[in-house]
C-alpha cells in the first residue's frame, strides 16, 4: 500500500466525517499521524501479499472501537493530550492489590477509598478481576474473558462505580492485559478443541511432536518445578499446543494477524472501562521463532509499537506498562529503541533495581547497586519507571554476571549466597524467605517471601528482640524512602505499609501449595490498620513513616521524573548516594546506609557533590539541619536521608 493509497483512504473515509463532530476530528488527526508507523509496522509481521485485506480491516475495527468509547473518556483523552506526561508528576504514588484479599470484593475496596487517601495513594494496580479457570488459574492471569468480571470480585457495574469514584478523587487505574495467552477455557480454545482449523490458528498447536521438539531444543523453562516443558498435550483437540507458562495457559499467535486484530480488541474493551495505565504481561514472550529462546525477539518489539500507536490513536489518554521482568539491558528496550523510541510502552517496571536493592540489603554492600546502574542504558525522555520493593511474584536475582565479576565477586558464590541468605540456608540471616523454582543441578533459582519477612521482622518478633525488630523496621521504612524518592512510579505492595509477614496459608490449598508466590499474596488485615495511631506497633510505624514520606514527596517537584537523576560513586561502599536536580537551587541529595553499624561520610565528600554544609542543610524527613559547626558525620544503620539546601 503506498502513500496516494492511504491519502485516497484518509480523504473518503475520515476526513468528511470528521468536519461535523470534534472528537472524530481528534480522532482522524491521530490516525493520520500514524497510519503510515502503523502501516510499515503491520507489513513487516503481516506482508501484504500474503494478507491482503487484514490492514484494511484492522483500520475498520480502530473506528469501530473509538466510536464505541464513552465521551467522558474522550474527553479525558483529550485533557491528558494537553496535560503532558502525567504519568512522571511526583504527585503519583501507587498501590497492588488483590481486590478480594484487600477487602472481599470491589465493593469493597470502593468503601476503602479513605484509606488510600489517608496514606496518599492515588493510583490502583487491581490484580485480574475477570473471569477464570476454577481451581489453579495463575492468580487470574490465566483468562477466560477479557472484559467479563469475576463473580468473586464483584460487577461490571461495581467496576464502573469504582473508576467513577476514582476518576472523580482524580485516582488513577491499572489493570492487567494478559496479552501473551489465554486460559484453555477461553472461547477461542474451546473452538480449538472442538476441532475449528481457525481457532487451532490462533495459538501454537501441532498434530505432533516434530515441530514442538524443534522449539524445545531452544525454550528455557518458566515454572521447571510445577510446568516443566513448553507444550502440552490436548487429547481432545489431539493436538499438542504451546503453553510457555501453566499447561492451562496457552500461548496466541501472533504470526496470525486475526490474533493480533481480535486482541487489539480485547484490549479496547478492558481500556473502555475507564483504565489509565495497560499493564502488559510477559510481554516479552510475544513473538516465538524456533532455534531461539522466543524472548525479546525484534518481531515482539514490532507487535508493542503496533498495539501503542494504535492505542495512541483510538484512546490517547492510556499508557502502557511493560511487565518485561528480563535481562537488565533488554528492559529498556521496551521503551522502543531506534525508530522506535518512545513508541512502546510508556511505563516499565524497574525490575534490575528492584532485584539489586535486595541484593544490597544482605550484602549491606552498595557495590554492584552502584556498579549495575552506572553501566544501565539510559531510558528515552518521555518514559517512566515503576519503582517497587515487592510484588506478587517472585525475586529474580536480575542483574549481570560480568558486574558481578567487575566488583570482585564470583558470579555463581554470589548468586548462592543471595538464596541461602534469603531463603533459610543461614543460622545467621534475619531473613525468612522460601525458594522459588529451584533447580539443584544448576543451582538457579528465585526467591519468595514479604518485603518484612526478608527483612527480617518475622524472626525477630518470633524472638522478640526489640532491637531486631526496630533494624527491621528502619530497613523497610528505608527501601520506602528510595523507591519514592528514586524517580517514576513507587508501587506499593499492599500490606508491607503496615509490614504485612508472610502468609502460610496457601500450603494447605490444594491449587496454591505448589506455587510459594502465595506466601507473599496475604489478606489485608483490617484489624491491625484499626489500631493505627493507637498504639505503638511495628506496623504504626511503619505507616506513620511511609505516609509521611508520601507527603514529603508530594512536595517537592524535583521528585518528579524530569530525568533529573544522577547518580555518585560512594567512596563508603554501604551507603548509597543519588541526587534529584531540577536547579542547582532545587535539588534533593539521597543518602542511605545499607549496613548495620552506623556509617561515616565526610564533609569534603558532601562538599564535592555540591552538598555545601556553607549554606547549611536540612534533612527533609527528620528535620534535622547541618552545617559547617554541626557537620553531618555519620548515618545511623539502615538510615537514609533527603537533603535540601536551606
Ligand atoms: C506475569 C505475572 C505472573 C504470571 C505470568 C504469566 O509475569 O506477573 O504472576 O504468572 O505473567 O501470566
Amino acid at each position: 500500500m503506498n502513500q496516494t493509497t492511504i491519502h485516497q483512504l484518509m480523504a473518503t473515509k475520515w476526513i468528511a466525517n470528521a468536519e461535523s463532530n470534534e472528537h472524530f476530528h481528534g480522532f482522524s488527526m491521530r490516525l493520520a499521524t500514524n497510519i503510515t508507523l502503523v502501516k510499515d509496522l503491520f507489513f513487516a509481521l503481516y506482508p501484504e501479499k500474503k494478507h491482503p485485506a487484514s490492514f484494511e480491516k484492522l483500520l475498520k475495527v480502530l473506528e469501530q472501537l473509538f466510536n464505541a468509547r464513552s465521551t467522558a473518556l474522550k474527553n479525558q483523552d483529550l485533557e491528558r493530550l494537553r496535560e503532558g506526561n502525567w504519568y512522571q508528576s511526583e504527585q503519583i504514588v501507587g498501590m497492588q492489590l488483590y481486590a478480594d484479599r484487600f477487602n472481599k470484593n470491589l465493593n469493597g475496596v470502593t468503601q476503602k477509598l479513605s484509606y488510600f487517601d489517608d496514606l496518599g495513594v492515588n493510583f490502583l494496580h487491581l490484580m485480574p478481576i475477570t473471569t477464570r479457570p476454577k481451581g489453579a488459574n495463575d492468580g487470574g492471569y490465566a483468562v477466560n474473558a477479557y472484559d467479563k468480571i469475576d463473580p468473586t470480585f464483584g460487577t461490571a457495574a461495581d467496576l464502573l462505580d469504582l473508576t467513577a469514584k476514582m476518576r472523580s478523587k482524580k485516582m488513577y487505574l491499572m489493570l492487567d492485559f494478559v496479552v501473551n495467552h489465554t486460559s484453555n477455557e477461553f472461547p477461542w480454545a474451546k473452538k480449538a478443541i472442538a476441532g475449528e482449523a481457525k481457532y487451532q490458528n490462533y495459538y501454537y498447536t501441532y498434530p505432533n511432536r516434530e515441530i514442538p521438539n524443534e522449539f524445545e531444543k531452544s525454550l528455557p523453562e518458566i515454572f521447571p518445578e510445577t510446568s516443566p516443558g513448553n507444550f502440552t498435550y490436548n487429547a481432545a483437540m489431539q493436538r499438542w499446543v504451546m503453553t510457555v507458562f501453566n499447561s492451562y495457559q496457552w500461548d496466541l499467535n501472533y504470526t496470525n494477524p486475526e490474533v493480533f486484530i481480535a486482541m487489539f480488541t480485547n484490549l479496547m474493551h478492558l481500556v473502555n472501562l475507564g483504565v489509565d495505565v495497560v499493564r502488559f504481561d510477559a510481554l516479552a514472550f510475544l513473538w516465538k521463532k524456533i532455534g531461539t529462546d522466543s524472548q525479546n525477539l525484534p518481531e515482539a518489539h514490532q507487535l508493542i509499537a503496533l498495539f501503542r500507536l494504535c492505542l495512541q490513536i483510538v484512546a490517547p489518554g492510556t499508557v502502557l506498562l511493560a511487565e518485561a521482568i528480563v535481562a537488565p539491558k533488554q528492559i529498556v528496550k521496551y521503551f522502543g529503541q531506534g525508530n522506535l523510541e518512545g513508541n512502546e510502552c510508556e511505563i516499565a517496571y524497574n525490575a534490575t533495581f528492584m532485584a539489586l536493592l535486595w541484593n544490597s540489603i544482605a550484602t549491606r554492600k552498595t557495590l554492584l547497586l552502584h556498579q549495575s546502574l552506572a553501566h544501565l542504558p539510559k531510558k528515552p525522555a518521555e518514559a517512566t519507571w515503576i519503582n517497587y520493593i515487592r510484588c506478587h511474584d517472585d525475586i529474580g536475582l536480575g542483574f549481570e554476571d560480568q558486574h558481578i565479576y567487575d566488583i570482585g565477586w564470583s558470579a555463581p558464590e554470589h548468586r548462592k549466597f543471595l538464596l541461602d541468605y534469603y531463603c533459610q540456608r543461614l543460622d545467621w540471616s534475619p531473613a525468612k524467605g522460601l525458594l522459588y523454582m529451584y533447580n539443584p543441578n544448576s543451582g538457579d533459582g528465585r526467591i519468595t517471601g514479604s518485603a518484612a519477612s526478608l527483612l527480617g521482622l518475622e524472626k525477630a518478633l518470633l524472638q522478640k528482640d526489640t532491637t531486631k525488630i526496630a533494624q527491621a523496621i528502619k530497613k523497610i521504612t528505608m527501601l520506602h524512602a528510595i523507591i519514592l524518592s528514586f524517580g517514576g512510579i513507587p508501587m506499593i505492595y499492599a500490606g508491607d505499609e503496615i509490614g504485612t509477614l508472610n502468609d502460610y496459608s496457601f500450603l494447605k490449598e490444594k491449587d496454591k501449595k505448589e506455587d510459594s508466590r502465595w506466601v507473599n499474596r496475604p489478606f489485608q488485615n483490617w484489624q491491625t490498620i484499626n489500631t493505627l495511631g493507637k498504639k505503638d506497633s511495628p506496623a504504626n510505624q511503619i505507616y506513620a513513616t511511609i505516609k509521611n514520606l508520601i507527603a514529603i514527596r508530594k512536595k517537592h517537584t524535583v521528585f518528579a521524573d524530569q530525568n533529573n537523576f544522577k547518580l555518585h560513586y560512594s567512596p563508603n561502599p554501604h551507603l548509597f548516594i543519588y541526587q534529584r536536580a531540577a536547579t542547582t537551587a532545587d535539588t534533593i541529595w539521597i543518602i542511605c546506609n545499607f549496613n548495620d553499624t552506623r556509617e561515616t561520610i565526610t564533609s569534603t565528600f558532601l562538599e564535592g557533590i555540591g552538598c555545601n554544609l556553607n549554606h547549611g542543610i536540612k534533612d527533609l524527613i527528620t528535620k534535622k539541619t547541618y552545617s559547617k559547626k554541626k557537620p553531618l558525620h555519620q548515618l545511623d544503620p539502615f538510615e537514609i536521608l533527603w537533603l535540601k539546601l536551606i
